[in-house]
């Protein structure tokens, strides 16, 4: 008997232990209710901007290189007086973007003067795009010794240089209307830069060399898939419907830039591409690899192009840049090593032999 009564006292204590229990549950309710009532329930539409936020969500997982360096910019065409040289200045730079229509193969100044490229193509924004082998140190750093003529070049020669090799045509007269008018406009762009110096973002960013040779065979692949759509499967570019001028340059065959160029230099071409291929990519927004910008360079200056005799260029051998790819050599390596690397033994060996140089200079 006890234990029935024990049984029925715990069933009922039981009993009790839920009651309370659900009208805890139930007050809490009920308190919930009251407030949400009083202080009105949460905008669920407020929770948005945290889900639609991408921007944020973007940095967060590719963190944008914050880039601090002050970058030189081009000055402001606005800021140009209406006079001679304003429109000097603006003839100039059209002839940058648009050099085909002058001297291309239907050109208004001369005909078939040229390859039909435009200085744009490589110099991109009439020159004026960071790392984009802009113009902003020119100004400021000719004329100037260089290595490859062994002689003193002003701007004038500096620009037939790139009609003779990166156009593959001919050189203009230097006191031409078409020659002062570029010569006016690069100035121009760098007018603010102090003499002697390169603004930060001048010319074309430095590449780390690869530890082996650049590599022809893993460039075609790259080529595949970065660069065939634009530049076409046989390296030619693609025409306007009036094939005045390219739409996408090419990059071998006759219409390219010469071995001559500076683009022929595998170092200048991979460096170009990193910062600035495929088109609308820019320093702080890559898409190529280190790889893979020196292999495809490798690859695309291993076809064919128009030659131009350049038994005179570097005529002290010992000035020769390391990927400079015809030899005689102070350095002792090969034309192939020099032209497709690997670079670092090169480098060492030159720098070794300038040091030298400067030692036994100081000595006599
Ligand atoms: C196929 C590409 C290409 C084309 C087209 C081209 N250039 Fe160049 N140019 C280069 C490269 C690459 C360099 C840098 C070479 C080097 O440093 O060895 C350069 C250098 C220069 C420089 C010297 C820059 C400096 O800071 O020292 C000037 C000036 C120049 N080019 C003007 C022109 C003009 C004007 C045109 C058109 C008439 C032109 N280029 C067309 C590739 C090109
Ligand atoms: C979306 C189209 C497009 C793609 C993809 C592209 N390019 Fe270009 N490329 C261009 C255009 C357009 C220019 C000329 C830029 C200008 O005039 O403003 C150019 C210019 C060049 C030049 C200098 C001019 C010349 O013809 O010598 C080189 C070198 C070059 N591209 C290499 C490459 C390589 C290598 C790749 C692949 C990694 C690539 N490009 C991918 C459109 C493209």
């Amino acid at each position: 008997m006890q234990n029935k009564e024990e049984k029925e006292k715990q069933v009922l204590l039981k009993i009790i232990k839920q009651l309370i229990g659900v009208s805890a549950v139930l007050f809490v309710g009920i308190i919930i209710l009251g407030v949400l009532l009083i202080f009105g329930a949460p905008d669920l539409s407020s929770k948005k901007p945290v889900i639609t936020n991408t921007d944020e969500q973007k940095s967060e997982i590719t963190p944008a290189i914050i880039d601090t360096i002050k970058y030189w910019k081009a000055p402001d065409e606005s800021s140009l007086a209406a006079n001679v040289s304003k429109a000097l200045i603006l003839y100039g730079k059209e002839l940058v973007a648009h050099t085909a229509d002058y001297f291309g193969v239907q050109g208004k100044v001369s005909r078939q003067a040229t390859n039909g490229m435009n200085c744009q193509n490589c110099h991109l924004d009439a020159g004026t795009k960071i790392f984009g082998n802009n113009y902003s140190a020119v100004a400021a750093t000719y004329p100037k010794y260089r290595a490859r003529s062994g002689a003193v070049e002003d701007i004038y020669k500096r620009i037939n240089d790139c009609f003779e090799r990166s156009l593959n045509g001919k050189a203009l007269a230097p006191d031409s209307k078409e020659m002062r008018a570029m010569a006016a406009y690069i100035n121009w762009l760098g007018k603010e830069v102090p003499k002697g110096e390169k603004p930060a973002g001048s010319g074309l960013k430095d590449l780390a060399f690869l530890d082996r040779a650049a590599d022809a065979n893993l460039g075609n692949l790259v080529y595949t898939q970065k660069c065939l759509s634009c530049h076409q499967a046989n390296g030619q570019g693609q025409w306007n419907a009036n094939k005045t001028a390219y739409i996408y340059p090419p990059l071998w065959g006759e219409h390219s830039y010469n071995n001559g160029a500076g683009l022929y230099r595998i170092s200048n071409f991979a460096k170009y591409v990193k910062y600035n291929m495929p088109l609308g990519v820019n320093h702080n927004n890559t898409q190529l690899t280190d790889e893979e910008a020196w292999d495809v360079a490798a690859f695309v200056n291993s076809k064919p192009r128009p030659k131009k005799d350049i038994a005179k260029d570097w005529p002290k051998i010992e000035e020769k840049p390391f990927d400079h790819p015809f030899g005689p050599f102070a350095d002792g390596f090969s034309e192939t090593q020099h032209k497709f690397g690997p670079f670092k033994p090169i480098k060492s060996k030159i720098d070794a032999l300038q040091k030298n140089k400067e030692k036994a200079k100081k000595t006599t």
